[in-house]
Formats: C-alpha cells, sequence, structure tokens
C-alpha cells in the first residue's frame, strides 16, 4: 500500500486514482456482510444474473457460481436473472437466445440452484420490471451514465460501428433488475461495482424524490467475490467468446484436449508464481479450486515433472470435480420440458413481484389511474 501518498495529500482519497471503482471500500463492507449472512441468512435477498450468450464456464464457477449456490444453501432468498435484453448492448441480434437461455437453465441446475427455493427468470418476460427503466432514466444524468468504466470498456471492445442507446443506459435497466424485487445483496466481480453504485444513487434519488420516509427501495450491497481470477487457456482472459474457456458442459475428454493446448512457459520446475509466470499459476490455481487445496501444494507435489505432469494433473483434478454436475446436466438436458417449465414457473413469480413493486412506485409517483 502507498502510504505516502495517503501522508501527503490526506484529503484526496487515493482510490479516487488508484482504485476507480472503489474495490477496497466494496472488500472491507463485503467482510461486514459475510458475517451478517452467516448469523442472519434470512435478512438477506440476493439479486444476480447472466447475459445468455453463451455456455457459463470454470471462470464463471469459481468466480460466481459456487458462491451462489452457497448464499442459497445458506438459506438466502435469491433471484437469478437471465438479462436476455442485456445481450443487446454490444450486438444487433441476440444469436440462438433459446438455446443460450436453455443452456443457463441446464448450467444453473447442474451446479445445484434449486427452482424450489430460488427463482430463475428472463428480462423479457417480466414487463413490469423493464417498466422501471423509465422513472429509473430520468433519475440519472447523462453524464452519470457516461463516465461509467465497464460501459466505456464495453464500447471499445464492441464490434458495432455505432453504440446503441441500449448500450448507454443497460445499467439503469440493471438497476431495475436489482430493485424489482427489492434484493438488499449482489454478488459481484470488480467490473459490476460501477452498476451497483449506479444502482444505489438510483434507489436514494427515487426514496428521496418520491417517498419521503417511507422507502420504496433498498440501497443493495455489493458482496464482492474473493475468488482469485482463472486465465484462458491462451493466458488471455476466460471468455465465451475466446474459444480459451472450459465450460461446465463440455466433456472429458474435451478438457483434456483443450488442457493439454493451454498455453505454459519452458521452465521445467512448476512453481506457484502467479506475477511472473501466470500461466502455469492459473493452472495450478484450478487445480487447486478444485481439490480445495493450495496451488503450492500441488506444485510441490509436481516439483521438476514438468508441464506434461501439471496437465494430466489439472485435467484429472478438473474431470473428477465437474464429473457430478455434468451428470446431472446432461440428465436435465434430456427434459427440455422440465426447463419449460422451470422458466415459465420462475417468470411467474417474477411478474407477481414486479407487478407489486411497479404498483409501488406508481403510488408513490401518483400515477395510479
Ligand atoms: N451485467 C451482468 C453481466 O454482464 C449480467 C446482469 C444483468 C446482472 N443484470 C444483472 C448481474 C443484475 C447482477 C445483477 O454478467
Amino acid at each position: 500500500m502507498n502510504t505516502t501518498a495517503q501522508a501527503v495529500a490526506p484529503t484526496a482519497p487515493s482510490s479516487a486514482f488508484a482504485d476507480p471503482l472503489g474495490m477496497s471500500a466494496a472488500q472491507d463492507r463485503s467482510a461486514v456482510l459475510e458475517e451478517l449472512i452467516l448469523k442472519n441468512p434470512g435478512h438477506f435477498r440476493v439479486l444476480t444474473g447472466d447475459r445468455p450468450t453463451g455456455r457459463l464456464h470454470l471462470g464463471h464457477y469459481f468466480g460466481t457460481l459456487h458462491n451462489r449456490v452457497r448464499l442459497q444453501n445458506l438459506g438466502v432468498e435469491m433471484y437469478v436473472i437471465i438479462a436476455d435484453y442485456q445481450v443487446l448492448t454490444d450486438r444487433d441480434i441476440a444469436d440462438n437466445l433459446t438455446e443460450h437461455v436453455e443452456e443457463l437453465v441446464l448450467d444453473y441446475l447442474a451446479i445445484g440452484v434449486n427452482p424450489a427455493r430460488s427463482t430463475i427468470f428472463t428480462h423479457s418476460a417480466v414487463p413490469a420490471l423493464n417498466q422501471l427503466l423509465l422513472p429509473f432514466l430520468s433519475l440519472v444524468s447523462v453524464a452519470d451514465l457516461e463516465r461509467n468504466p465497464t460501459v466505456k470498456d464495453e464500447i471499445a471492445h464492441s464490434r458495432q460501428s455505432t453504440v446503441s442507446g441500449l448500450m448507454f443506459t443497460y445499467p439503469a435497466h440493471q438497476a431495475a433488475d436489482i430493485l424489482f424485487c427489492k434484493a438488499n445483496l449482489v454478488p459481484v466481480g470488480k467490473d459490476q461495482l460501477p452498476h451497483l453504485e449506479l444502482t444505489r444513487t438510483i434507489a436514494r434519488r427515487f426514496n428521496d424524490r418520491y417517498s419521503a420516509g417511507s422507502a420504496v427501495f433498498p440501497r443493495p450491497d455489493a458482496l464482492l467475490s474473493n475468488a482469485p481470477l482463472l486465465l484462458g487457456t491462451d493466458g488471455g482472459k476466460m471468455s465465451k467468446s475466446r474459444g480459451n474457456a472450459i465450460t461446465l458442459a463440455a466433456d472429458a475428454d474435451e478438457t483434456a484436449r483443450l488442457i493439454k493446448g493451454a498455453k505454459t512457459d519452458s521452465e521445467r520446475h512448476i512453481a506457484y508464481d502467479p506475477a511472473s509466470r501466470p500461466e502455469v499459476s492459473s493452472l495450478l490455481l484450478l487445480a487447486a479450486l478444485c481439490q480445495n487445496r493450495t496451488p503450492e501444494q500441488i506444485a510441490s507435489d509436481i516439483g521438476s515433472a514438468g508441464a506434461a505432469a501439471l496437465k494430466k494433473t489439472v485435467t484429472e483434478a478438473v474431470n473428477e470435480y465437474l464429473a457430478p454436475i455434468r451428470a446431472r446436466r446432461s440428465e436435465y438436458a434430456n427434459d427440455r420440458t422440465y426447463l419449460r417449465e422451470i422458466l415459465r414457473e420462475g417468470n411467474e413469480r417474477a411478474n407477481a413481484v414486479a407487478d407489486k413493486t411497479l404498483a409501488e412506485v406508481r403510488a408513490a409517483m401518483n400515477s395510479r389511474y
């Protein structure tokens, strides 16, 4: 930590420069929240979700999915949104949407999301949620939308030649995802922190403007995952679109092939050193996560046996860990009727909650006729 900078400029929070997303505050808060969750899981309602753009992979799994199931099993109420409208932020058409939505449901069921306890639903099937976007947009300035670092980054990487209005406004829509069910806890990675900050701003402004005294909306907290980042097999960020990800749905052979082709380095001795040996270290981490050991332990087992031995260890660890998840996944995959049923029920529940919240919003805004 740079204590000198703080000593020189005690009034200018160094976080504004070194930590533009407000990571360290969110990390401190998350530690406090973890304790509160253990003490009183029933106090929390979680909203979390994904864009239906492809199958989920190990980066998602150890980054967030695993944690969702943990929270659910602790007794936290959970809503899982399949954000189908959000797919259209950076592309013209959401390709294979029905298939991707069903694949997500399959992934959720396979990892242990229990539809009797958690509500799985899609954006586009919940009109009242989407209607919240209108009053919410009136509560944010164009400047609020324009300075969002995650949106800026997505624009920089977008394949579109123009930037759509949805790209700038989807964080306000995401606030509707979170607030329609009055979620007070949102497990996120750091890229989602700006959206959560906007959600908190919208909740506060709505309450100030329309419901002095009795708050319509809670100000939800981010629960930052402390899971370390896994790299893709090419050493870059693990991503659905880069072909460098091991999906939950992949079979054991495909997993072996992907790991066999993974980038390593030329040093024969295997050691955990994320700064100077990122690829080898990420593989060690993956095996460690699967075996509930430390990457250092795995490294010392392999010692000087080289990259081939490392890959063999990682392949076995991943395939063993994923075997029951994959078995459940293929069982559910044979029952599309059941999948549709889960979505229908989830959408029904989400609609009931959204209708109720919208009614409150309209009452607060004097627009019930
Ligand atoms: N933006 C998230 C992503 O890209 C998906 C998402 C949509 C989401 N709505 C949400 C996440 C609400 C958390 C809360 O992965």
